[in-house]
């Protein structure tokens, strides 16, 4: 059983120079890997690991196609810039390959899953010699993942799978028994800008997680739009979080007069402190029109947008 640190009796600066001595305990010699993938837990793993390990941690950001636009780059100089250089790793056929033809949620997690844990990053560990990986696991995603609610690809030894045995190497997780909101004033401790402490969270199967059915190149394009256009256009509104989510129905629309048989985008937009519990936020009738006119003049054949009001539970924050 993990024992939670609850936000309000969370001194950051002596959680820091805790788990700074507690990674240098455990990792002797040799090198760390640490996947960043820019979401809030990671970042944070990030700049704690540096502070322990210095040159010895070495920060990958996976580019496993399911990125938001630009992302890798974005991420890779904001890090640049505070001393951490991380290296991206071109993956995107792997991924799309063992999402070929998957369309149950689960199954889709879990082929992500095995492929970022086996394949790809055993293969970087490997090549390395590195003996962990450093990673941004925190208390919700394993709350989740034992109640069944949904497997979070990065929770293993809560179900009984030793990554030692399963991967090759073992895991570091210095924030699981922090939630959302005490990551972040880890984060601000640490330096982290505001734009990174605060941003909203982003989940690890990525855009993968907002595809209602199969992920292709041609439906990640569409989702991935429609993601930039809610996050620009959403992103003064202090909600917790937001997101576009591509349907797999297909419904009757009209364009130039001619029938257009389209796709529909989902929004969502959460009121939340921890993810735990969430309510759709009250969004003027005037922002959801203009979100949705923007989706429907540059998102290519989307002919339906509709906006989510059912709270979590029984809804979760994302669809898949
Ligand atoms: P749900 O959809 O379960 O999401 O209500 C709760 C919070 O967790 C994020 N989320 C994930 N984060 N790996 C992650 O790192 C995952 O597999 C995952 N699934 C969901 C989600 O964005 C929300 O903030």
């Amino acid at each position: 059983m993990i024992k939670e640190i609850p936000s309000e009796s969370l001194n950051p600066d002596s959680f820091i120079t805790e788990h700074v001595n507690d990674i240098r305990k455990k990792v002797v010699e040799g090198t760390v890997i640490n996947a960043l993938s820019g979401g809030v837990d990671s970042s944070v793993v990030t700049l704690l690991g540096h502070r322990a390990l210095g040159a010895r941690l070495r920060t990958v950001f996976i580019q496993n196609g399911l990125m938001r636009e630009g992302e890798p780059q974005k991420v890779a100089s904001f890090f640049k810039e505070r001393g951490v250089n991380v290296e991206i790793i071109y993956a995107e056929d792997a991924f799309l390959e063992a999402l070929k033809g998957i369309t149950d949620p689960e199954e889709k997690r879990e082929a992500i899953t095995q492929t970022f844990y086996k394949e790809v990053f055993g293969r970087i560990v490997r090549e390395s010699k590195a003996r962990f990986l450093l990673q941004g696991t925190i208390l919700t995603d394993v709350d989740e993942t034992i109640a069944g609610i949904k497997r979070q690809h990065n929770v293993f030894e809560q179900l009984g799978i030793d990554p030692q045995e399963a991967f090759g190497y073992g895991i570091i997780e210095p924030l699981i028994q922090l939630r959302k909101d005490g990551v972040r004033k880890v984060g601000k401790a640490l330096g982290l800008t505001e734009e990174y402490y605060n941003r909203i969270p982003f989940p690890g199967p990525a855009l993968a997680a907002r595809i209602i059915g199969e992920v292709t190149r041609d439906r990640l394009e569409i989702v991935r739009k429609a993601t930039s256009i809610t996050e620009n256009m959403l992103s003064d509104t202090g909600a917790f979080q937001y997101m576009a989510i591509l349907h797999e129905d297909r419904v009757t629309g009209m364009r130039n007069g001619k029938r257009d048989f389209g796709n529909q985008v989902e929004i969502r937009c959460w009121d939340s402190v921890d993810a735990r519990t969430a309510t759709p936020t009250n969004l003027p009738y005037e922002t959801l029109t203009a979100l949705a006119g923007e989706i429907l003049e540059q998102v290519p054949g989307v002919v339906s947008v509709t906006y989510n009001i059912a709270p979590k539970p029984p809804s979760t924050i994302e669809a898949v």
